[in-house]
Protein backbone atom coordinates (compact mmCIF):
# COMPACT_ATOMS: atom_id res chain seq x y z
CA UNK A 1 0.00 0.00 0.00
CA UNK A 2 2.73 2.06 -0.74
CA UNK A 3 1.18 4.31 -4.03
CA UNK A 4 -1.26 7.27 -3.88
CA UNK A 5 -3.22 8.14 -7.17
CA UNK A 6 -4.17 12.05 -7.27
CA UNK A 7 -7.06 11.72 -9.53
CA UNK A 8 -9.06 14.75 -11.28
CA UNK A 9 -12.13 13.74 -12.72
CA UNK A 10 -14.79 15.65 -14.90
CA UNK A 11 -18.61 14.60 -14.48
CA UNK A 12 -19.64 11.89 -16.21
CA UNK A 13 -15.98 10.17 -17.09
CA UNK A 14 -16.65 6.24 -17.62
CA UNK A 15 -14.60 4.02 -15.54
CA UNK A 16 -13.09 2.44 -18.32
CA UNK A 17 -11.37 5.93 -19.40
CA UNK A 18 -10.10 6.49 -15.62
CA UNK A 19 -9.21 2.81 -15.55
CA UNK A 20 -7.26 3.15 -19.37
CA UNK A 21 -5.77 6.48 -18.07
CA UNK A 22 -4.28 4.73 -14.41
CA UNK A 23 -2.94 1.74 -16.06
CA UNK A 24 -0.59 3.84 -18.07
CA UNK A 25 0.23 6.11 -14.75
CA UNK A 26 1.05 2.45 -13.08
CA UNK A 27 3.05 0.82 -15.75
CA UNK A 28 6.37 -0.12 -14.28
CA UNK A 29 5.24 1.12 -10.83
CA UNK A 30 5.78 -1.56 -7.75
CA UNK A 31 3.75 -1.71 -4.48
CA UNK A 32 -0.13 -1.15 -4.74
CA UNK A 33 -2.59 2.10 -4.56
CA UNK A 34 -3.33 2.43 -0.57
CA UNK A 35 -5.93 5.85 -1.85
CA UNK A 36 -7.29 7.57 -4.30
CA UNK A 37 -7.48 11.68 -3.48
CA UNK A 38 -9.96 13.78 -5.30
CA UNK A 39 -10.90 17.33 -5.54
CA UNK A 40 -14.21 17.69 -2.57
CA UNK A 41 -17.73 17.05 -4.90
CA UNK A 42 -16.10 14.51 -7.14
CA UNK A 43 -16.52 11.78 -4.37
CA UNK A 44 -19.32 10.80 -5.82
CA UNK A 45 -18.33 9.91 -9.47
CA UNK A 46 -19.98 6.77 -10.65
CA UNK A 47 -16.52 5.56 -12.72
CA UNK A 48 -14.34 7.46 -9.97
CA UNK A 49 -15.94 5.13 -7.26
CA UNK A 50 -15.63 1.63 -9.43
CA UNK A 51 -11.93 2.36 -10.03
CA UNK A 52 -11.43 2.92 -6.28
CA UNK A 53 -13.83 -0.20 -5.48
CA UNK A 54 -11.34 -2.40 -8.33
CA UNK A 55 -7.80 -0.97 -7.16
CA UNK A 56 -8.83 -2.33 -3.24
CA UNK A 57 -8.43 1.62 -2.25
CA UNK A 58 -9.84 4.25 0.12
CA UNK A 59 -11.22 7.69 -1.63
CA UNK A 60 -10.17 10.63 0.18
CA UNK A 61 -11.12 14.36 -0.71
CA UNK A 62 -9.06 17.52 -0.22
CA UNK A 63 -10.93 21.20 -0.65
CA UNK A 64 -9.66 23.32 -3.27
CA UNK A 65 -7.93 25.61 -1.03
CA UNK A 66 -5.97 22.54 0.39
CA UNK A 67 -4.84 21.87 -3.20
CA UNK A 68 -4.48 24.97 -4.35
CA UNK A 69 -1.75 25.46 -1.51
CA UNK A 70 0.75 22.71 -2.90
CA UNK A 71 3.66 23.84 -5.46
CA UNK A 72 3.11 21.27 -8.54
CA UNK A 73 5.24 21.08 -11.13
CA UNK A 74 2.41 21.14 -13.89
CA UNK A 75 -0.08 24.25 -13.22
CA UNK A 76 -2.88 25.13 -15.19
CA UNK A 77 -4.21 28.07 -15.59
CA UNK A 78 -7.36 27.12 -17.38
CA UNK A 79 -8.01 24.39 -14.61
CA UNK A 80 -7.51 26.89 -12.13
CA UNK A 81 -10.09 28.71 -13.19
CA UNK A 82 -12.43 26.23 -13.37
CA UNK A 83 -11.85 24.61 -9.78
CA UNK A 84 -10.78 27.21 -7.95
CA UNK A 85 -6.95 25.16 -8.01
CA UNK A 86 -4.52 24.83 -10.46
CA UNK A 87 -3.77 21.62 -10.00
CA UNK A 88 -6.26 18.49 -8.86
CA UNK A 89 -4.35 15.32 -9.39
CA UNK A 90 -0.43 16.35 -8.77
CA UNK A 91 -1.43 18.61 -6.00
CA UNK A 92 -3.42 15.62 -3.94
CA UNK A 93 -0.40 13.64 -4.60
CA UNK A 94 1.82 16.38 -2.77
CA UNK A 95 -0.71 16.95 -0.18
CA UNK A 96 -0.66 13.61 0.72
CA UNK A 97 2.85 13.46 1.73
CA UNK A 98 3.76 11.14 -0.95
CA UNK A 99 6.52 11.99 -3.14
CA UNK A 100 5.42 12.90 -6.86
CA UNK A 101 6.80 9.76 -9.29
CA UNK A 102 4.52 10.25 -12.18
CA UNK A 103 3.57 13.98 -12.85
CA UNK A 104 0.23 14.61 -14.61
CA UNK A 105 -1.33 12.16 -17.46
CA UNK A 106 -4.28 13.36 -19.40
CA UNK A 107 -6.93 12.01 -20.98
CA UNK A 108 -10.17 13.86 -22.08
CA UNK A 109 -11.92 13.81 -18.86
CA UNK A 110 -9.34 13.38 -16.13
CA UNK A 111 -6.06 13.44 -14.92
CA UNK A 112 -3.91 11.28 -12.89
CA UNK A 113 -0.84 11.64 -10.97
CA UNK A 114 1.04 9.02 -8.72
CA UNK A 115 3.11 9.45 -5.77
CA UNK A 116 4.73 6.81 -3.22
CA UNK A 117 4.65 7.20 0.15
CA UNK A 118 8.52 6.54 1.76
CA UNK A 119 7.85 4.08 4.79
CA UNK A 120 10.42 6.33 7.31
CA UNK A 121 11.38 3.76 10.50
CA UNK A 122 9.73 6.19 13.53
CA UNK A 123 12.60 7.38 15.43
CA UNK A 124 13.42 5.49 18.46
CA UNK A 125 14.83 7.56 21.94
CA UNK A 126 17.62 8.92 22.39
CA UNK A 127 20.79 7.25 23.25
CA UNK A 128 20.22 8.62 26.68
CA UNK A 129 17.10 7.72 27.41
CA UNK A 130 17.38 4.26 25.89
CA UNK A 131 20.33 3.67 28.03
CA UNK A 132 17.87 4.84 31.14
CA UNK A 133 15.38 1.63 29.57
CA UNK A 134 18.15 -0.74 29.19
CA UNK A 135 19.58 0.02 32.83
CA UNK A 136 16.63 -0.47 34.31
CA UNK A 137 16.14 -3.67 32.86
CA UNK A 138 19.20 -4.95 33.81
CA UNK A 139 19.24 -2.89 37.18
CA UNK A 140 15.67 -4.29 38.09
CA UNK A 141 16.33 -7.08 41.02
CA UNK A 142 13.94 -9.65 42.91
CA UNK A 143 15.05 -8.22 46.19
CA UNK A 144 14.52 -10.23 49.72
CA UNK A 145 16.95 -8.46 52.06
CA UNK A 146 17.64 -4.87 52.91
CA UNK A 147 13.98 -3.65 53.55
CA UNK A 148 13.54 0.04 55.37
CA UNK A 149 11.30 0.50 57.53
CA UNK A 150 9.78 3.28 55.93
CA UNK A 151 6.38 3.54 54.02
CA UNK A 152 5.20 3.61 50.57
CA UNK A 153 4.27 7.04 49.74
CA UNK A 154 0.63 6.94 47.87
CA UNK A 155 2.00 9.20 44.71
CA UNK A 156 4.70 6.82 44.19
CA UNK A 157 2.47 3.73 44.84
CA UNK A 158 0.20 4.91 42.02
CA UNK A 159 2.33 5.49 39.63
CA UNK A 160 3.85 1.96 40.23
CA UNK A 161 0.65 0.43 39.68
CA UNK A 162 -0.21 3.45 36.41
CA UNK A 163 2.37 1.40 34.97
CA UNK A 164 1.62 -2.04 35.77
CA UNK A 165 -1.96 -1.17 34.84
CA UNK A 166 -0.88 -0.02 31.09
CA UNK A 167 0.64 -3.94 30.11
CA UNK A 168 -0.20 -5.56 27.14
CA UNK A 169 -3.03 -7.92 27.59
CA UNK A 170 -5.05 -9.99 25.27
CA UNK A 171 -7.71 -8.28 23.62
CA UNK A 172 -7.36 -5.42 26.19
CA UNK A 173 -9.11 -7.46 28.28
CA UNK A 174 -6.70 -6.13 31.63
CA UNK A 175 -7.20 -9.18 33.48
CA UNK A 176 -5.41 -8.13 36.74
CA UNK A 177 -6.26 -6.58 39.69
CA UNK A 178 -3.86 -5.15 42.53
CA UNK A 179 -5.09 -6.25 46.31
CA UNK A 180 -2.64 -3.91 48.53
CA UNK A 181 -2.32 -6.00 51.88
CA UNK A 182 -0.54 -4.42 54.69
CA UNK A 183 -2.14 -6.03 57.78
CA UNK A 184 0.28 -7.96 59.97
CA UNK A 185 -1.93 -9.91 60.75
CA UNK A 186 -3.25 -11.15 57.05
CA UNK A 187 0.45 -11.14 56.73
CA UNK A 188 1.28 -13.32 59.21
CA UNK A 189 -1.17 -15.78 57.65
CA UNK A 190 0.58 -15.21 54.55
CA UNK A 191 3.79 -15.76 55.39
CA UNK A 192 2.82 -18.90 57.30
CA UNK A 193 1.70 -20.75 54.22
CA UNK A 194 4.86 -19.09 52.83
CA UNK A 195 7.03 -20.99 55.53
CA UNK A 196 5.28 -24.39 55.39
CA UNK A 197 6.02 -24.56 51.30
CA UNK A 198 9.47 -23.67 52.34
CA UNK A 199 9.96 -26.56 54.55
CA UNK A 200 8.08 -29.15 52.04
CA UNK A 201 10.65 -28.07 49.32
CA UNK A 202 14.00 -28.43 51.71
CA UNK A 203 12.45 -31.81 52.50
CA UNK A 204 12.21 -32.69 48.89
CA UNK A 205 15.68 -31.59 47.95
CA UNK A 206 19.21 -34.05 48.07
CA UNK A 207 21.57 -33.44 50.56
CA UNK A 208 23.93 -31.45 49.27
CA UNK A 209 21.03 -29.04 47.45
CA UNK A 210 19.42 -28.85 51.15
CA UNK A 211 22.32 -26.92 52.78
CA UNK A 212 22.63 -24.30 49.63
CA UNK A 213 18.66 -23.63 49.66
CA UNK A 214 19.31 -23.36 53.95
CA UNK A 215 21.12 -19.98 53.38
CA UNK A 216 18.24 -18.63 50.95
CA UNK A 217 15.90 -16.47 51.77
CA UNK A 218 13.13 -16.98 49.55
CA UNK A 219 10.73 -14.07 51.02
CA UNK A 220 9.85 -10.47 52.52
CA UNK A 221 6.46 -10.72 53.41
CA UNK A 222 6.78 -10.15 56.85
CA UNK A 223 10.06 -6.93 56.51
CA UNK A 224 8.13 -5.22 53.77
CA UNK A 225 5.31 -2.49 54.98
CA UNK A 226 3.04 -3.36 51.69
CA UNK A 227 2.43 -7.08 50.13
CA UNK A 228 0.65 -6.49 46.76
CA UNK A 229 -1.26 -9.43 45.14
CA UNK A 230 -1.71 -9.81 41.39
CA UNK A 231 -4.77 -11.44 40.34
CA UNK A 232 -6.39 -12.74 37.25
CA UNK A 233 -9.63 -12.66 36.00
CA UNK A 234 -9.67 -15.14 33.28
CA UNK A 235 -13.16 -14.58 32.29
CA UNK A 236 -12.85 -10.74 32.19
CA UNK A 237 -14.79 -8.90 28.97
CA UNK A 238 -16.94 -12.03 28.38
CA UNK A 239 -17.03 -14.27 25.77
CA UNK A 240 -15.32 -12.57 22.51
CA UNK A 241 -12.38 -11.17 23.93
CA UNK A 242 -10.36 -10.72 20.87
CA UNK A 243 -7.27 -13.13 20.22
CA UNK A 244 -7.64 -15.28 23.53
CA UNK A 245 -9.92 -18.12 21.70
CA UNK A 246 -7.19 -19.99 20.59
CA UNK A 247 -4.97 -19.61 23.63
CA UNK A 248 -6.56 -19.17 26.97
CA UNK A 249 -2.68 -18.74 28.79
CA UNK A 250 -2.78 -15.37 27.21
CA UNK A 251 -5.04 -13.67 29.87
CA UNK A 252 -2.54 -15.43 32.77
CA UNK A 253 0.34 -14.08 30.31
CA UNK A 254 -1.15 -10.85 30.37
CA UNK A 255 -1.18 -10.64 34.15
CA UNK A 256 2.18 -11.64 34.00
CA UNK A 257 3.73 -8.50 32.16
CA UNK A 258 1.06 -6.40 34.57
CA UNK A 259 3.88 -7.46 37.08
CA UNK A 260 6.93 -6.84 35.13
CA UNK A 261 5.74 -3.27 34.63
CA UNK A 262 5.21 -3.09 38.13
CA UNK A 263 8.55 -4.13 38.90
CA UNK A 264 10.47 -1.75 36.53
CA UNK A 265 8.40 0.94 37.22
CA UNK A 266 9.54 0.11 41.15
CA UNK A 267 12.86 -0.29 40.28
CA UNK A 268 12.95 3.21 38.50
CA UNK A 269 11.19 4.55 41.70
CA UNK A 270 14.01 3.19 43.99
CA UNK A 271 11.49 0.59 45.15
CA UNK A 272 12.56 -2.69 46.00
CA UNK A 273 10.03 -5.59 44.95
CA UNK A 274 10.04 -9.26 46.01
CA UNK A 275 8.30 -12.06 44.22
CA UNK A 276 6.67 -15.11 46.36
CA UNK A 277 5.47 -18.15 45.02
CA UNK A 278 6.08 -20.42 47.81
CA UNK A 279 2.16 -20.84 47.74
CA UNK A 280 -0.30 -23.46 46.90
CA UNK A 281 -2.61 -20.09 44.93
CA UNK A 282 -5.75 -21.15 46.47
CA UNK A 283 -4.17 -21.22 49.85
CA UNK A 284 -3.04 -17.34 49.36
CA UNK A 285 -6.98 -16.45 47.68
CA UNK A 286 -8.54 -17.93 50.73
CA UNK A 287 -6.25 -15.96 53.57
CA UNK A 288 -6.93 -12.99 51.17
CA UNK A 289 -10.98 -14.07 50.57
CA UNK A 290 -10.56 -13.92 46.75
CA UNK A 291 -13.94 -14.18 45.12
CA UNK A 292 -13.79 -18.13 43.41
CA UNK A 293 -13.22 -16.40 39.28
CA UNK A 294 -10.41 -14.56 40.35
CA UNK A 295 -6.72 -16.72 40.15
CA UNK A 296 -3.86 -15.11 42.06
CA UNK A 297 -0.63 -14.82 39.47
CA UNK A 298 1.59 -13.03 41.74
CA UNK A 299 2.29 -12.52 45.32
CA UNK A 300 5.09 -9.49 45.73
CA UNK A 301 6.77 -7.75 48.83
CA UNK A 302 7.48 -4.04 48.70
CA UNK A 303 9.19 -1.46 50.20
CA UNK A 304 12.21 0.94 49.83
CA UNK A 305 15.71 -0.87 50.24
CA UNK A 306 19.05 0.13 50.92
CA UNK A 307 20.91 -1.18 48.14
CA UNK A 308 19.98 -3.34 45.03
CA UNK A 309 22.25 -6.26 44.27
CA UNK A 310 24.43 -6.09 40.79
CA UNK A 311 22.98 -9.52 40.13
CA UNK A 312 20.29 -12.14 40.95
CA UNK A 313 20.60 -13.24 44.66
CA UNK A 314 20.32 -16.86 43.13
CA UNK A 315 23.59 -15.86 41.27
CA UNK A 316 25.44 -14.23 44.19
CA UNK A 317 24.90 -17.62 46.15
CA UNK A 318 25.91 -19.85 43.85
CA UNK A 319 22.70 -21.73 43.56
CA UNK A 320 21.96 -20.97 39.69
CA UNK A 321 23.21 -18.80 36.61
CA UNK A 322 22.25 -17.51 33.71
CA UNK A 323 21.71 -18.51 30.44
CA UNK A 324 23.67 -17.23 27.34
CA UNK A 325 21.79 -15.69 25.33
CA UNK A 326 23.11 -17.25 22.57
CA UNK A 327 21.81 -20.40 23.73
CA UNK A 328 17.85 -19.10 24.39
CA UNK A 329 18.16 -17.76 20.37
CA UNK A 330 17.16 -20.26 17.17
CA UNK A 331 17.55 -19.00 13.62
CA UNK A 332 14.55 -20.01 11.23
CA UNK A 333 14.81 -24.04 12.97
CA UNK A 334 14.91 -25.39 16.10
CA UNK A 335 18.54 -26.08 16.87
CA UNK A 336 19.96 -23.37 15.21
CA UNK A 337 21.67 -21.47 18.22
CA UNK A 338 22.83 -18.36 17.87
CA UNK A 339 22.98 -13.97 18.14
CA UNK A 340 21.88 -12.24 15.33
CA UNK A 341 24.28 -11.92 12.51
CA UNK A 342 26.25 -14.74 13.78
CA UNK A 343 26.50 -18.29 12.22
CA UNK A 344 24.07 -20.39 13.61
CA UNK A 345 25.35 -23.89 14.78
CA UNK A 346 23.12 -26.59 16.80
CA UNK A 347 24.10 -26.80 20.75
CA UNK A 348 26.30 -29.71 19.93
CA UNK A 349 28.64 -28.01 18.50
CA UNK A 350 30.22 -26.98 21.59
CA UNK A 351 31.79 -30.24 21.77
CA UNK A 352 34.05 -28.39 19.02
CA UNK A 353 34.82 -25.90 21.56
CA UNK A 354 34.83 -27.55 25.39
CA UNK A 355 38.57 -28.09 25.19
CA UNK A 356 39.14 -24.39 25.06
CA UNK A 357 39.71 -23.34 29.17
CA UNK A 358 38.15 -19.92 28.25
CA UNK A 359 34.93 -21.33 26.51
CA UNK A 360 31.97 -19.59 26.80
CA UNK A 361 30.21 -22.89 27.13
CA UNK A 362 32.45 -23.42 30.85
CA UNK A 363 29.74 -22.10 33.13
CA UNK A 364 29.63 -25.00 36.06
CA UNK A 365 30.42 -23.77 39.52
CA UNK A 366 27.72 -25.78 41.58
CA UNK A 367 28.59 -29.31 43.16
CA UNK A 368 25.41 -30.38 42.78
CA UNK A 369 25.36 -34.19 41.83
CA UNK A 370 22.85 -35.22 39.28
CA UNK A 371 22.14 -38.75 38.70
CA UNK A 372 20.24 -38.61 35.29
CA UNK A 373 18.60 -41.59 33.85
CA UNK A 374 17.55 -41.99 30.63
CA UNK A 375 14.43 -43.93 29.87
CA UNK A 376 12.59 -44.89 26.51
CA UNK A 377 8.74 -45.12 27.43
CA UNK A 378 7.54 -47.66 30.42
CA UNK A 379 6.52 -46.66 34.25
CA UNK A 380 9.19 -44.53 36.04
CA UNK A 381 8.14 -44.10 39.33
CA UNK A 382 10.82 -46.61 40.48
CA UNK A 383 13.25 -44.27 39.71
CA UNK A 384 12.13 -41.36 41.38
CA UNK A 385 12.81 -42.39 44.94
CA UNK A 386 15.78 -40.61 45.14
CA UNK A 387 15.67 -36.68 45.29
CA UNK A 388 18.70 -36.91 43.15
CA UNK A 389 17.78 -38.88 40.13
CA UNK A 390 16.65 -36.68 36.96
CA UNK A 391 14.62 -38.95 34.43
CA UNK A 392 14.53 -38.19 30.79
CA UNK A 393 12.23 -40.07 28.93
CA UNK A 394 12.75 -40.20 24.96
CA UNK A 395 9.41 -42.33 24.34
CA UNK A 396 6.89 -40.46 22.69
CA UNK A 397 4.50 -40.43 25.10
CA UNK A 398 4.28 -37.63 27.19
CA UNK A 399 4.88 -38.41 30.84
CA UNK A 400 2.54 -37.55 33.45
CA UNK A 401 3.61 -34.10 34.72
CA UNK A 402 6.39 -34.46 37.23
CA UNK A 403 9.70 -32.21 38.00
CA UNK A 404 11.43 -35.20 38.34
CA UNK A 405 10.76 -36.37 34.65
CA UNK A 406 12.46 -34.44 31.51
CA UNK A 407 10.25 -35.57 28.85
CA UNK A 408 12.56 -35.50 25.57
CA UNK A 409 10.75 -37.51 22.57
CA UNK A 410 13.89 -36.69 19.91
CA UNK A 411 12.85 -37.41 16.30
CA UNK A 412 16.48 -38.49 15.01
CA UNK A 413 19.65 -39.38 16.77
CA UNK A 414 20.98 -36.02 15.49
CA UNK A 415 18.04 -34.26 17.66
CA UNK A 416 18.61 -36.48 20.62
CA UNK A 417 22.47 -35.56 20.47
CA UNK A 418 21.36 -32.09 20.63
CA UNK A 419 18.72 -32.16 23.33
CA UNK A 420 21.09 -34.27 25.47
CA UNK A 421 23.16 -31.55 24.90
CA UNK A 422 20.75 -28.68 25.99
CA UNK A 423 19.86 -31.17 29.12
CA UNK A 424 23.18 -31.05 30.32
CA UNK A 425 23.49 -27.46 29.92
CA UNK A 426 20.59 -26.10 31.50
CA UNK A 427 21.23 -28.92 34.73
CA UNK A 428 24.55 -26.92 34.93
CA UNK A 429 22.77 -23.33 35.17
CA UNK A 430 20.68 -25.10 38.02
CA UNK A 431 24.08 -25.86 40.17
CA UNK A 432 24.92 -29.46 38.78
CA UNK A 433 28.69 -29.99 38.65
CA UNK A 434 28.69 -33.63 38.36
CA UNK A 435 26.54 -35.58 36.18
CA UNK A 436 26.26 -39.61 36.52
CA UNK A 437 23.87 -40.79 33.51
CA UNK A 438 22.72 -43.72 32.85
CA UNK A 439 20.91 -44.66 30.16
CA UNK A 440 18.69 -47.59 31.05
CA UNK A 441 17.05 -48.37 27.52
CA UNK A 442 18.35 -49.84 24.61
CA UNK A 443 17.41 -47.47 21.73
CA UNK A 444 19.48 -45.33 19.66
CA UNK A 445 17.94 -42.19 20.67
CA UNK A 446 18.09 -43.08 24.26
CA UNK A 447 21.88 -43.90 23.68
CA UNK A 448 22.90 -40.75 21.46
CA UNK A 449 20.93 -38.32 23.95
CA UNK A 450 22.77 -39.98 26.67
CA UNK A 451 25.94 -39.40 24.81
CA UNK A 452 24.29 -35.69 24.02
CA UNK A 453 24.03 -35.36 28.05
CA UNK A 454 27.69 -36.50 28.79
CA UNK A 455 29.02 -33.81 26.19
CA UNK A 456 26.96 -31.01 27.24
CA UNK A 457 28.19 -31.52 30.88
CA UNK A 458 31.61 -31.84 29.81
CA UNK A 459 31.25 -28.77 27.93
CA UNK A 460 30.01 -26.46 30.56
CA UNK A 461 33.10 -27.44 32.55
CA UNK A 462 31.55 -30.12 34.93
CA UNK A 463 32.39 -34.04 35.39
CA UNK A 464 30.27 -36.57 33.45
CA UNK A 465 30.85 -40.35 34.06
CA UNK A 466 31.44 -42.63 30.76
CA UNK A 467 33.90 -42.99 28.34
CA UNK A 468 32.35 -41.46 25.34
CA UNK A 469 33.16 -38.01 25.46
CA UNK A 470 34.10 -36.38 21.93
CA UNK A 471 38.23 -36.17 21.83
CA UNK A 472 38.58 -32.80 22.20
CA UNK A 473 37.16 -32.81 25.55
CA UNK A 474 39.55 -35.63 26.77
CA UNK A 475 40.71 -33.33 29.47
CA UNK A 476 38.28 -31.16 30.16
CA UNK A 477 36.29 -33.53 33.08
CA UNK A 478 39.05 -33.16 35.68
C1 LIG B 1 7.21 -16.18 38.64
C2 LIG B 1 8.32 -15.92 39.61
C3 LIG B 1 8.28 -16.47 40.87
C4 LIG B 1 9.32 -16.24 41.76
N1 LIG B 1 9.24 -16.75 43.02
C5 LIG B 1 10.21 -16.48 43.91
C6 LIG B 1 10.13 -16.93 45.25
O1 LIG B 1 9.17 -17.58 45.66
N2 LIG B 1 11.11 -16.63 46.09
C7 LIG B 1 12.21 -15.94 45.69
O2 LIG B 1 13.10 -15.71 46.49
N3 LIG B 1 12.31 -15.44 44.43
C8 LIG B 1 11.34 -15.70 43.55
N4 LIG B 1 11.42 -15.21 42.28
C9 LIG B 1 12.57 -14.39 41.90
C10 LIG B 1 13.59 -15.13 41.06
O3 LIG B 1 14.35 -15.99 41.87
C11 LIG B 1 14.48 -14.09 40.39
O4 LIG B 1 13.69 -13.36 39.49
C12 LIG B 1 15.64 -14.70 39.64
O5 LIG B 1 16.49 -15.35 40.52
C13 LIG B 1 16.43 -13.64 38.87
O6 LIG B 1 16.81 -12.61 39.73
P1 LIG B 1 16.44 -11.10 39.45
O7 LIG B 1 14.95 -11.02 39.41
O8 LIG B 1 17.03 -10.32 40.58
O9 LIG B 1 17.03 -10.73 38.13
C14 LIG B 1 10.40 -15.44 41.39
C15 LIG B 1 10.42 -14.87 40.12
C16 LIG B 1 9.39 -15.09 39.23
C17 LIG B 1 9.43 -14.44 37.88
Amino acid sequence: MTLVLGIGVRAGTPYRELRDLVNRALAGQEGSVGSVVTVQGRESEPGLQRLVASLNAQLLTATSLELAEQVVPTPSDQVGQLAGTASVAEAAVVLSGAELVVPKLKSPGATVAVGRLNAVAAPGYSLSDREVVHRVIAERRDVRRGFLDKPVDDELLTRVLEAAHRAPSVGLSQPWDFLLVRDVATRRKIHDLASAQRDAFAASLPADRRSAFDGLKIEAILDTPLNIAVTCDPGRGGRHVLGRHADPRTVWFSAAIAVQNLWLAARAEGLGVGWVSFFEPGEVAAVLGLPAHVDLVGYLCVGHVSEFGAAPELVRSGWAARRPLAWAVHQEQWGQRGLPGEEPSPAVAVQAAVAAAESPERVASGRQVVRVRVVDGGEVAEHLGDADVLVVQVGTERPAADFGVLWRPARTADEAVELGVEVARDLVLQGAGKLLVECVAESEIAERLTQGIRWGALACGAVANGQDEPETVSDSSA
